[in-house]
C-alpha cells in the first residue's frame, strides 16, 4: 500500500435506489399544504394531513401527468386540478374518476398515483424509494420500507436540535467523498478563529468494517472538529471520545461523547438530480444548555464550514464539466475508494440476489497530513 499508482476511478454519479432519503425540513411544510421536492430525478409532492402525518406522491398525476402539487387536497384525498381524478395521500389509491357513468364498470381502486412511504424523523421528512419495480403503468400498489427512517442517536431525555442545509451543483458522488475527505480541510475551512493551512501535520486514524459502511474508531479527537473545540471548555480532554461513522447510501454519523455531556450529527448528502446534491447536517446535543450561545455558536461554526464547503463544490463543478480524469490516492482518498467499493459491492449483490460482500476485511489504520 502507498506504493500503487493513483488509480482512475470515474465517479458514476449512480443514485441508490432502496433506501431512505431526506425530502424536505419538516417545518417547511405545514397541515393541509403540499410541497415540491426532487429526490434521485423524481418530483414529488410532499405534503402534510390535518393530523400532522407527512405523505409523498409522485408529482404526476398517473391518468395525463399533470403535477399533483397544482391539485386541491381535502385533507384526505388530493384532486388533480386536470379531470379531477381523487387519490388516497398515504397510498395514492385511487377513489374517483368523476367522468365514468354509472354504467362503467373501470376498477377505479386498482388505479395508483405513485406513493412513497413517508416518515418524519429529527426534523426532516423522510421518503422511501423503492428499487424501481416493474412500471404497472397506475396499476401497481406502492413498495413498503424494509424499516424504519434512520434517527440521530441521542443518550439523555433532553436535547436541542438544529439543522443546516445547502444545494451543490455536483453528482451524489462528489458531495460524499467531498464529505469524507480528510486532506482538504487546512485549504478550504480556514479561518482566524479556527486554523491556518500552517497548522497542518500528520494524523493517523484507525477504521473499521461496519454493516454497509465504515467506522473511523472511537478516539480522543485530534482537534478538528467543531464540536469538539467547544466541548473541550466543558470536561477534561481526555475523556472525550468521537466516533464518525459512514453508511449507505449517504448516512455520516458524527459522535462525540465526554461524561454526561453528548454531540451527536448525522448529516445526509442525498442526490437530488444526476448533477445536483444537497447536503443536510441535523445535530443533537445536551452540551450548552445552560449557555445562552452555545447553539447559536455551533450553528455559526457550522454553517461557516458548511458554506466553504458549498462554495469550493460550485468550483469544482465548473472543473468537472468536461469530465476530466481523476484520481484517488492513498492514503487521504482511501475512504472514497471504500465508498466506491460499497457501492459497486451493494449492487453486485442486489443483483445477484446474494449477501452483500464488505469490501473491507479487517481494520484499517490510515495516516495522511491535515
Ligand atoms: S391528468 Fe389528472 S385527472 Fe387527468
Ligand atoms: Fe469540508
Amino acid at each position: 500500500m502507498g506504493l500503487d499508482l493513483p488509480q482512475l476511478q470515474a465517479p458514476d454519479s449512480l443514485m441508490l435506489t432502496g433506501f431512505w432519503y431526506r425530502a424536505l425540513p419538516a417545518d417547511r411544510v405545514q397541515r393541509n399544504q403540499l410541497r415540491k421536492a426532487m429526490l434521485l430525478g423524481i418530483p414529488l409532492v410532499i405534503g402534510r394531513d390535518p393530523r400532522g402525518h407527512a405523505f409523498a406522491l409522485r408529482d404526476a398525476c398517473p391518468h395525463r401527468g399533470m403535477p399533483l402539487h397544482c391539485g386541491r387536497f381535502d385533507g384526505e384525498n388530493l384532486e388533480c386540478s386536470y379531470h379531477g381524478w381523487q387519490f388516497d395521500v398515504h397510498n395514492g389509491q385511487c377513489q374517483l374518476i368523476p367522468s365514468l357513468t354509472a354504467d362503467q364498470k373501470l376498477k377505479v381502486d386498482r388505479i395508483y398515483a405513485g406513493s412513497y412511504p413517508c416518515e418524519e424523523q429529527d426534523g426532516f421528512i423522510w421518503a422511501y424509494i423503492p428499487d424501481p419495480s416493474p412500471q404497472g403503468a397506475g396499476f401497481t400498489q406502492r413498495a413498503e420500507a424494509p424499516g424504519p427512517a434512520p434517527q440521530i442517536e441521542k443518550f439523555s431525555a433532553k436535547y436541542k436540535t438544529a439543522y443546516l442545509t445547502a444545494e451543490m451543483p455536483v453528482s451524489i458522488d462528489h458531495g460524499i467523498i467531498g464529505l469524507m475527505d480528510p486532506a482538504h480541510g487546512p485549504f478550504v475551512h480556514q479561518a482566524w478563529w479556527w486554523r491556518s493551512r500552517h497548522s497542518i501535520h500528520e494524523k493517523q486514524k484507525n477504521f473499521e468494517p461496519i454493516p454497509n459502511g465504515f467506522r473511523m474508531s472511537a478516539h480522543t479527537p485530534s482537534s478538528n472538529s467543531a464540536p469538539y473545540k467547544l466541548l473541550r471548555l466543558y470536561a477534561d480532554a481526555d475523556s472525550i471520545t468521537t466516533t464518525i461513522d459512514f453508511v449507505l447510501p449517504n448516512l455520516r454519523t458524527e459522535i462525540i461523547r465526554a461524561g454526561k455531556y453528548w454531540f451527536s450529527s448525522l448529516t445526509t448528502v442525498t442526490p437530488i438530480t444526476r448533477n445536483q446534491c444537497r447536503i443536510d447536517v441535523v445535530a443533537a446535543w445536551n452540551l450548552f444548555r445552560w449557555l445562552p450561545f452555545g447553539p447559536e455558536l455551533l450553528k455559526f461554526v457550522f454553517a461557516k464550514f458548511v458554506e466553504q464547503d458549498r462554495r469550493t463544490m460550485e468550483l469544482q463543478a465548473e472543473g468537472l464539466q468536461y469530465n476530466p480524469h481523476l484520481m484517488l490516492i492513498d492514503d487521504a482518498d482511501r475512504p472514497a475508494k471504500w465508498y466506491f467499493q460499497l457501492k459497486a459491492a451493494y449492487l453486485e449483490a442486489r443483483r445477484n440476489r446474494v449477501p452483500m460482500k464488505h469490501p473491507m476485511s479487517g481494520p484499517v489504520t490510515l495516516k495522511w497530513r491535515s
